[in-house]
């Protein structure tokens, strides 16, 4: 068994745009309308917009593998590139995709020890996140990497304004 991690490019555009698709349909088809799953689906993870994102040098994005496939992939947000305006001193993990497949297999942790090492670089002081209350898995999961809730914000799934916990990991 191998677990690689690689820094994604412009190169990596229509995997990353694959491998997009595919973990956000798994995770919420089941809890959303299939319209709004469209909307935002083309709205999020359009070529256009995942290139923008890919190129804006306070964006990271990760994939990481599982015996040379593509297993899942992470995105952090620095800076002004942060969804919510936290400041200089945290860091946004703004995404972080393991596959059904591959899921539970130490992959997801694979992936915050990655966000934790960029966060610790950086001097951050926190790490934070939002996760719809109704994600109940990842809630665990964040939870279990030590993650507290510290608010909530509006998140737009479609037309269907929906709430997103925010939860912070203080660093030390
Ligand atoms: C949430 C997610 C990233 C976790 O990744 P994963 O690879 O399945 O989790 P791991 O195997 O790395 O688990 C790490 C630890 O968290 C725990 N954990 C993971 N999922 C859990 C759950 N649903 N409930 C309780 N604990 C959980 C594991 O038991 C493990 O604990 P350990 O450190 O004591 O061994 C993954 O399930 C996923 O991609 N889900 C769908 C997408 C999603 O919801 N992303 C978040 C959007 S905000």
């Amino acid at each position: 068994m191998t677990i690689n991690l690689k820094k994604c490019t412009l190169e990596d555009l229509h995997t990353l745009q694959d491998i997009s698709y595919e973990t956000f349909n798994e995770t919420f088809k089941d809890q959303n309308s299939p319209e709004n799953m469209t909307i935002y689906l083309e709205r999020a993870f359009n070529l256009e917009q995942l290139e923008k994102e890919i190129a804006n040098s306070s964006s990271e994005f990760f994939f990481v593998y599982f015996n040379h496939e593509v297993a899942g992939y992470l995105k952090v947000n620095n800076n002004e590139a942060q969804s919510e305006k936290m400041g200089d001193e945290s860091l946004e993990i703004e995404r972080i995709y393991i596959k059904n497949q591959f899921q539970k297999h130490g992959l997801g942790k694979y992936l915050f020890n990655k966000a934790m090492e960029l966060a610790l670089e950086l001097n951050k002081k926190k790490i934070w996140l939002g996760v719809w209350e109704k994600n109940e898995n990842a809630i665990a999961f964040y939870r279990r990497m030590g993650f507290v809730q510290t608010g909530a914000h509006s998140f737009y799934m479609g037309d269907e304004e929906q709430v997103d916990f925010i939860m912070t990991k203080t660093l030390n």
